[in-house]
């Protein structure tokens, strides 16, 4: 029977093996995206699935003061682990320690084109929308924003 899996902390370990496959999961250079900034000083509501000791999934999230708003600002599935609900558990646990702190929402970007993002997001109850110049001028972004107000 295949093991049920379930999201962790972030530990150092675990960010090390993140920054070791970040390119590969991603098809193209993301490292920079993975700063330490996202385990030392914003990694307490960072979350990971492993998969028999290894990483299989990874959220870097931390709650911004706006809102508060708790931001999403990078996630990675491994591609063999995809379309096994791994990022759904990643962001139902991300929301839940969001709500538990009193966030009004939850917010995140991507480039255009992350067609696979745009479906994820949607299935998961957050509006998307198209912003042009969000990141710079001709730098338009999808914008993902779930709220969080009960009711
Ligand atoms: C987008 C991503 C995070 C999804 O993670 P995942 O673990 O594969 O997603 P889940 O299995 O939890 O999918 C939940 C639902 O979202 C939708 N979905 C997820 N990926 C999809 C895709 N590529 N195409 C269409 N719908 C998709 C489906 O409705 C899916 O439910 P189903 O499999 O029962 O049909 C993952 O593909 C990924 O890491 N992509 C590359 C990086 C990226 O785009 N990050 C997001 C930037 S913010």
């Amino acid at each position: 029977m295949e093991q049920a899996l379930s999201s962790g902390p972030l530990t150092k370990a675990a960010y090390d093996q993140i920054v070791r496959v970040i390119d590969k999961w991603w098809g193209g250079p993301t490292t920079a995206l993975a700063h330490p900034a996202f385990f030392y000083e914003l990694g307490e509501l960072a979350r990971v699935v492993e998969s028999e000791g290894r990483v299989v999934g990874f959220l870097f999230g931390f709650i911004a003061p706006t809102g508060p708003t708790g931001y999403v600002h990078l996630v990675g599935i491994d591609p063999e682990f995809r379309r096994r609900q791994v990022g759904s558990l990643l962001y139902r646990s991300f929301e839940h320690a969001c709500r538990e702190a009193g966030c009004s929402r939850l917010k995140a970007i991507t480039a255009l084109g992350d067609d696979g993002s745009v479906r994820f997001h949607e299935a998961l109850g957050w509006s998307t929308e198209t912003r042009e110049d969000y990141a710079g001028a001709g730098r338009a972004r999808q914008v993902f924003v779930k709220s969080l107000e009960p009711g």
